[in-house]
């Protein structure tokens, strides 16, 4: 049985479903010669092949093209790989770079990643983590290079790719370069993204139901108009470092100690790691000035502002506009929108996107704005459809995570949305989790890292297993292929956050409504714990 046979059974106890992917008896010296003369043999629309080039294993592969903002010039590719880079225009005046990871050990499964941000950046770390699975995969700058949205001003048509465009392309293209270069199409589709890319994920799913077999969508930047009007109200509340209402960063950490005072027994053990950010009702009275007549306390004006961010965020005639920030998030959320500086997306969603005006002051960001924003919602980036019946009509299927202690998209949002879908469709949770599961993963920040067990699987350097019931991509992979769903996801916490010190310990995040919740022993233990 040859290696890519291997990796299709990684999916646990799976009899016998082998691809013979890459022709049954093929050399290693074929994949690099087929590398080599892909090229001419792609015929895409629209399309400019750059080129294509053989990536050995171990290779530490130089990026001298990439970004300079969009992290380092490198990635190490750890299975013998085709690479193929290319350019796609999407309008007379915008279009899309992308890349394609097409592993020697195929699986016969295709996979897109997503991107963060208002970027704008290939993610050739997820590239990397899905094609060394036996992926092909691929990934594309969402229509504009580097890590800000700059690129949307005054061009309609490179919003239009970052809404959905350019993900919905570098999916069709993407497979029809692995079809080529395979020889045979795809038997199963998956896609993989956190933040920006949940959103994408689910844009997809609205939008595109066909694209994929299974979406791993983590934090999702939905409701992404108002996302951007709530990541701007923290400056405009806080104000900046010498407002009387500004909250000092060395006081966070004081104020998070507060809310775990109060919040973090909830779920039945003090271990630092709210379980359920929803039941926490954060009161800081207690640290008022003249409360205990102590030096070290918040003004008056600084209790509002911290009232403020733990509460929801309203518009125009009382309209919700984004859920407040979920209380624990604090210690990373002070160096985020915490800082008295504006906030880079909202700068630019409004800047560039919603105003087309480089003058717009965000000290002046109010409920007029949010609904300027909301209305004008461009080419429909909000990405709040609830209606996934064309998902769950074709048999996809949908796992959506996010961290508990995330300090960049509230994770209030999340089963917001799960509760819009639910209404929308008239589906109770038992109905849902036919095709769309939730997950809750307790102290995880943005997508990754935290307090907690926050090792999912979720990205190349949070892996600590590819059994899918500590791996949400592995999770999908079983649940479209042999119709396992997952319940739980495993999370591992390692010592000191470093894999090679081993697993501190590992705690399951329970499916949506149910909670996380102690139930005696110890609680570094997997049964210390139950979803109720
Ligand atoms: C692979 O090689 C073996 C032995 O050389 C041969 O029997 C088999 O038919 C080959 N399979 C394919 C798919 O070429
Ligand atoms: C890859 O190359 C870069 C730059 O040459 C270097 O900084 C990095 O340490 C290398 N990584 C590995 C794992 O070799
Ligand atoms: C964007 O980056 C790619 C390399 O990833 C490069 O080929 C392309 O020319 C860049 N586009 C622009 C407009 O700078
Ligand atoms: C891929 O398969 C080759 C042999 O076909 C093997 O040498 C290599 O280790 C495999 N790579 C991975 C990442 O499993
Ligand atoms: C090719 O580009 C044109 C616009 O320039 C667009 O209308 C058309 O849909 C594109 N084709 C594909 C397959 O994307
Ligand atoms: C680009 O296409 C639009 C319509 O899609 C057209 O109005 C415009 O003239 C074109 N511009 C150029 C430079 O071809
Ligand atoms: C790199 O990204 C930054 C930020 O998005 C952008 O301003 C700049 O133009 C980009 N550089 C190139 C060469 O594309
Ligand atoms: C700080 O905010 C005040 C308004 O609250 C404003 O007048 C002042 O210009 C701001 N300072 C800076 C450096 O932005
Ligand atoms: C003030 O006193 C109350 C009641 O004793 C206590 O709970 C609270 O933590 C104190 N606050 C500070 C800032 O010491
Ligand atoms: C976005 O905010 C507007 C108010 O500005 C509100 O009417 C709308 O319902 C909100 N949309 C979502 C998805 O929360
Ligand atoms: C928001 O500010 C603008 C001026 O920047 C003003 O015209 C508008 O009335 C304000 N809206 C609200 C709801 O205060
Ligand atoms: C973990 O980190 C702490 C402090 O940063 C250090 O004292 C301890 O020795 C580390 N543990 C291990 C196993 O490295």
């Amino acid at each position: 049985m040859k290696i890519r046979d291997l990796l299709w059974l990684f999916v646990a106890n799976t009899t016998c479903a082998t691809y013979p992917a890459y022709g049954g008896n093929d050399t290693l010296e074929e994949f690099k010669s087929d590398c080599a003369a892909i090229v001419p043999k792609l015929h895409i629309e629209n399309a400019t092949v750059y080129f294509s080039q053989f990536v050995a294993a171990g290779t530490n592969l130089s990026l001298p093209d990439r970004n300079v903002t969009c992290g380092v010039p490198y990635q190490v590719i750890s299975t013998d790989t085709c690479r193929v880079a290319l350019y796609v225009a999407t309008s007379n005046r915008s279009g899309i770079n992308m890349e394609a990871f097409l592993p020697a050990n195929w699986t016969g499964r295709f996979l897109s990643t997503g991107n963060g941000g208002v970027g704008g950046c290939i993610g050739y770390d997820d590239m990397a983590y899905t094609a060394s699975l036996g992926f092909a995969t691929v990934c594309t700058n969402n229509g504009h290079n580097g890590s800000s949205g700059g690129a949307f001003y005054n061009n309609p048509e490179v919003v239009e790719d970052f809404a959905y465009r350019a993900m919905h392309t570098g999916v069709v293209v993407g497979k029809e370069i692995s079809n080529t270069f395979y020889g045979e199409p795809h038997k199963k589709s998956y896609y993989l993204g956190c933040s920006t890319g949940g959103r994408q994920g689910f844009k997809e799913a609205q939008d595109f139901p066909e694209d994929f077999d299974g979406i791993v969508a983590g934090a999702p930047a939905f409701a992404f108009n108002n996302l951007s009007s709530w990541s701007g109200h923290f400056y405009k509340d806080g104000g900046n470092a010498t407002a009387p209402t500004f909250v000092p960063t060395d006081y966070w950490p004081v104020i998070h100690q507060d809310i775990l005072d109060q919040c973090d027994a909830l779920d039945g053990y003090v271990d630092g790691i709210i379980e359920d950010p929803l039941l926490c009702n954060y009161d800081p009275s207690g640290l008022a000035c003249g409360a205990n007549g102590t030096a070290h306390c918040l003004t008056r004006p600084q209790i509002e502002t911290v009232h403020k961010y733990f509460s929801p965020l309203y518009g125009l005639n009382g309209s919700l506009v984004y859920p407040r920030m979920q209380p624990g998030s604090e210690i990373q959320a002070a160096y985020i929108y915490y800082t008295g500086q504006p906030f880079p997306y909202t700068m630019d969603w409004y800047r560039y996107a919603i105003y087309n005006d480089l003058t717009w002051n965000p000290l002046t960001l109010n409920a007029t704005d949010y609904a300027n924003a909301a209305n004008k919602n461009p080419f429909n980036i909000e990405t709040w459809k609830g209606d996934l019946s064309a998902v769950k009509e074709r048999g996809a299927k949908i796992l959506h995570y996010h961290g508990q202690m995330d300090a960049i998209i509230s994770s209030d949002n999340s089963p917001r949305y799960y509760e819009h879908v639910s209404k929308t469709m008239g589906l109770a949770p038992e109905q849902l989790d036919e095709f769309y599961r939730f997950f809750r993963i307790s102290g995880t920040s943005h997508c990754a890292g935290g307090d907690g067990a926050s090792v999912i699987g979720q990205n190349i350097n949070s892996v600590e297993s590819l059994d899918p019931n500590q791996n949400v991509l592995t999770a999908v992979v079983k649940w479209v292929e042999e119709g396992i769903a997952p319940e739980s996801i495993i999370g591992t916490k390692w010592v000191n956050d470093t894999q090679s010190l081993g697993v501190d310990y590992q705690r399951a995040h329970c499916k949506w409504p149910k909670r996380n919740t102690f139930v005696g022993g110890n609680a570094k233990e997997i049964g210390a714990w139950k979803c109720v």
